[in-house]
């Protein structure tokens, strides 16, 4: 396919002018960071099962009526999305505390939460993307009052399906981290979801042993990275059978 015009490059993600006005193509790279990009690597075949995970799950969320950026994926790395405006504010959802919240309040990891709990965070790199609160949202018309109540209840509907999605597979979803962008048609406007959602922007834990299925393997320097994305879409029923060449292990060998 021709090489696009390059918009954007992000740590995990490239984005291309699309083929028609409207739409991007997005591409998933194998590099990963973390700890604020002290630790940079890659993950071989990470960017051709994200691509995947992420189609499958958004598909499937579009079925539920949450309206997504996905249009279609093209190929192994690519996908064709809309050009969406993105809301510069990263929604995390915690089921179970992890990570950033353990951290921070002193919770245990792995400590089941009494209800989920939305966290919103102004994306700025320079300023390491800090918690902010709905006030900060609003105040700084980052959003209005009402692209946040479509924002919390798409959030929750989402946090509910994927729940039920991965827990029917053998996983625990216990936090995970979405953008929503304006779609304007005409003159109307929509929320719908953007970005990405994969192991890097989750936490999965197996449900029955709790070993990490996610990238937390590659923050925390655990090992078996790969093998940790790769038995996410091989639960899924997903592992692409195209794959095998992007991506070394012996499971997707065989
Ligand atoms: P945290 O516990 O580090 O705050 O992360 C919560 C969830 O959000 C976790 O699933 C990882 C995801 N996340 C991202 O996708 N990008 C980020 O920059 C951060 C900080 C977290």
């Amino acid at each position: 396919m021709a090489r696009r015009r390059q918009l954007y490059e992000g740590k995990a993600k490239i984005l291309f002018e699309g083929p028609e006005p409207g739409t991007l193509v997005q591409y998933f790279k194998d590099e990963a960071t973390a700890l604020g990009g002290q630790r940079k690597g890659i993950i071989t075949g990470k960017g051709v099962l994200n691509n995947r995970i992420s189609e499958y799950l958004m598909v499937k969320l579009a079925e539920i009526g949450i309206p997504t950026h996905f249009v279609r994926r093209l190929n192994m790395r690519e996908q064709l999305i809309r050009e969406v405006e993105i809301i510069p504010v990263e929604i995390v959802v915690r089921n179970v505390a992890a990570g950033g919240l353990s951290a921070r309040l002193g919770i245990a990891e792995g400590t089941r939460l009494p209800r989920s709990i939305i966290e919103y965070y102004y994306k700025n790199e320079a300023l390491s993307n800090p918690l902010v609160s709905e006030e900060h949202i609003t105040c700084f018309g980052w959003a209005v009052p009402q692209d946040m109540d479509d924002i919390v209840a798409l959030t929750l509907r989402i946090n509910d399906f994927l729940s039920g999605l991965f827990l029917g597979v053998g996983i625990t979803l216990i936090d995970f981290k979405i953008e929503f962008g304006r779609l304007w048609e005409n003159d109307e406007m929509r929320i719908v979801l953007a970005d990405e959602i994969s192991p890097d922007n989750c936490r999965l834990w197996d449900s029955k042993t709790n070993e990490k299925m996610d990238k937390d393997r590659f923050r925390r320097d655990l090992g078996r990275v790969e093998e940790a994305y790769q038995e996410v879409a091989r639960r899924l029923g997903i592992l692409p059978e195209a794959g095998v060449r992007d991506m070394k292990g012996p499971e997707v060998m065989q």
